[in-house]
């Protein structure tokens, strides 16, 4: 987890992407998988689980607290012996979940009431990321937690044997799946039904997979953007299989390179396509984009496609707001479709790529600026002129969704990309240097 070793890449210009491939397991869903298996009654087989350096952090914090786990083997098998609601044990040490933010907050909510004491801590990036917005609801419903000063990680969830946690009716401030996911996760242990309203649609796959694992919930739209999602505290989960989907926010970065380079065809295959995270698609389609989808079939409660892109002439949009949180992993790669494309791309409403895994929109204009590029960086978004990306050298910040759209930004420059950094791709896409190769990119890397 901790990347000691420094790695850059080094992208050759111009080529183009051809071929059919499959980019790594869903990065939200693995998770996922993970925390609901641990906690089921039964036996959970996971296929297609992603192994990246976020999500098996998942899986060593349970294995640190006593669930057997076997695997992931080299197709991505993973088999989960359940512990039941009530089964896990207090791990040796802290529980570190490196860079992984999903892991952070959706275990806040989840070891809220175990009966011991468990410290999550993670790295530089993690450490600095914002907690309050976890913490604040789930001491609300009872926990105790101690953070830093200005509400950060490490943060220390205390045993509370005197009292039960307690439903709360809890109106998001921001979209976010993370907030989301961690309340509801809170509620499965609280005294009556906890409720979360959220502002517009950020991903279901909690909601999904609860279902999946038998899990009663009552999901109602309030009108075109906000829901309210429902559970009542005190039931069980019951193991299932679960097939885990390619991942659409790995895909994202090879749908903007097929799409920007000429004499691109691409096929992507089984990659999930619930309409909660396909903001990438129509964003880009809406650009111009020759995006088609097909074998279109639902896989375990979530939809799945395989998706062909040609390259096409792209223009500049306003993108539209309700599309950010569909897309909110997605903007990097989609600022180097926007600085390949005829005219101006616009981005509002998206303050919250501020507090990634780096500050998205600073990092993408500081290297967008670097290659060349017209554009500017606002308090929720950017504005970026299209135009060409020249030769040089981008600071990937150990962001690893910053490093892998650099690098499909080499595919329209005039000279060689080098992008500084880029240990944490492993965070989300073991290999992307031998698949992005195998498909046409001229990548390699130094350390
Ligand atoms: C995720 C939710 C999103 C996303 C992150 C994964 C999840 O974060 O950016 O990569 O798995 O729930 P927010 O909830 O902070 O928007």
């Amino acid at each position: 987890m901790p990347q000691e070793l420094s790695i850059d890449y080094i992208v050759q210009p111009g080529g183009h992407l051809s071929g059919q491939i499959r980019v790594p397991g869903d990065k939200s869903i693995s998770h996922r998988s993970i925390m609901l298996g641990s906690l089921s009654e039964g036996i959970t087989t996971i296929s297609g689980f992603l192994q990246g350096e976020d999500s098996l952090a998942t899986l060593k914090a349970f294995q640190a607290m006593g669930v057997k786990i076997k695997g992931p083997d080299e197709l991505g098998e993973v088999v989960i012996e359940g512990v039941g609601m009530h089964g896990l044990k207090p791990p040796a040490n802290a529980l570190n979940l490196g860079n992984s933010g999903t892991s952070m907050r959706l275990l806040t909510g989840l070891l809220a009431e175990q009966g011991f004491d468990v410290t999550l801590s993670g790295d530089h990036s993690l450490s600095s990321r914002p907690m309050k917005r976890v913490t604040e609801p789930v001491v609300q419903m009872g926990a105790m937690i101690e953070a830093t000063e200005t509400g950060t990680a490490p943060l220390l969830i205390k045993s509370n044997k005197d009292s039960r946690l307690k439903a709360i009716d809890y109106t998001l401030p921001m979209a976010s799946a993370q907030v989301k996911s961690c309340i509801l996760l809170a509620g499965l242990y609280a005294q009556g039904k906890t409720c979360v309203e959220e502002p517009a649609p950020t991903r279901d796959h909690t909601e999904r997979m609860l279902q999946g694992f038998g899990y009663q919930l009552q999901v109602s739209k309030l009108d075109a953007q906000r829901s309210r999602i429902c559970l009542q505290g005190g039931g069980k989960l019951t193991a299932c299989d679960i097939d885990v989907p390619s991942d659409i926010s790995s895909a994202a970065f090879f749908m903007v390179g097929a799409s920007i380079a000429e004499g691109s065809d691409l096929t992507l295959k089984h990659v999930g396509i619930n309409p909660t995270r396909t903001g990438i698609i129509n964003i880009l389609r809406q650009m111009g984009a020759d995006i088609n989808l097909s074998n279109e079939k639902q896989v375990g409660g979530e939809p799945v496609a395989d998706i062909r892109i040609r390259s096409a002439q792209l223009t500049g949009i306003h993108i539209p707001e309700d599309q950010v949180p569909l897309a909110i992993d997605e903007f990097p790669a989609i600022s180097i479709a926007a600085a390949c494309a005829q005219g101006q791309t616009v981005l509002t409403g998206a303050e919250e790529l501020r507090v990634k895994e780096s500050d998205r929109i600073q990092a993408m204009v500081d290297g967008m600026k670097v290659l060349g590029i017209d554009c500017e960086g606002t308090k929720d978004g950017m504005i970026i002129n299209g135009g060409e990306f020249a030769s040089g050298t981008v600071d990937s910040l150990g962001d690893h969704r910053i490093a892998m759209s650099f690098a499909m930004a080499a595919l329209r420059a005039t000279g060689t990309i080098t992008i500084k950094d880029c240990a944490n791709v492993n965070t989300s896409f073991p290999d992307f240097i031998g698949l992005a190769q195998s498909c046409g990119l001229l990548v390699t890397r130094v350390n």
